[in-house]
């Protein structure tokens, strides 16, 4: 399955992947200023820079769809992606874009999840692995996983637990998918 992952700043997530065993054949980046872009280098994976400010939204997405079937993508991963997808992308790969959120949705959707569950003071907050829609963080779930918050914890020891639990659940539900995806292509011969 040819993998492309979308990304916006860090990219700890893609590392993640690639360490446990998930071949990204493409990252896409919006961001010229991310670091995804350097860990790209360092895991010599191609990565193209499509900037996405001050542009439409269809403009930049045709570029991105472009990029897609140049490289032969079936799959689409976004990790930490600050962009919705918009209907040039999600008509050419519809359930074949998956994405990893911080909070267990449909709670605290958004940017500022990790903080936004931590300042609500719930109990247990968590991970989401799930397909996208044209709506914000929404779309059929695939994985979840909760991460209670503990008494002594302040948002940084938060957060880092809820990085932990993405590291856990991304690469296994990315292959999950994989695996549903084959299934269906074996069963339509
Ligand atoms: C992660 O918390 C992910 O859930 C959210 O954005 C963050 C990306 O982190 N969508 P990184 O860039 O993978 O380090």
């Amino acid at each position: 399955m040819r993998i492309a992952a979308f990304a916006s700043g860090n990219g700890s997530n893609i590392s993640q992947l690639v360490l446990n065993g998930v071949a990204i054949e493409l990252i896409i980046c919006n961001n010229p200023n991310a670091y995804i872009i350097e860990r790209a280098k360092q895991m010599n994976i191609k990565c193209i820079v499509i900037p996405t400010k001050n542009q439409e939204q269809e403009t930049y997405e045709r570029l991105m769809l472009e990029a897609l079937q140049l490289h032969n993508i079936e799959l689409v991963v976004l990790a930490g992606y600050m962009k919705l997808i918009g209907a040039t992308l999600l008509d050419e790969y519809q359930d074949r874009i998956i994405n990893i959120h911080p909070s267990l949705l449909p709670s605290f959707k958004g940017a500022h999840a990790i903080a936004d569950a931590f300042n609500f003071g719930v109990r247990v907050s968590g991970v989401t692995v799930h397909y996208i829609d044209s709506e914000l963080d929404s779309g059929t779930i695939i994985m979840q996983k909760p991460v209670a918050i503990c008494d002594d914890d302040t948002l940084e020891t938060f957060e880092m637990r809820i990085h932990e639990a993405e590291y856990e659940i991304f690469h296994l539900a990315v292959k999950k998918v994989i695996k549903e995806l084959n299934e269906k292509s074996i069963g339509k011969c």
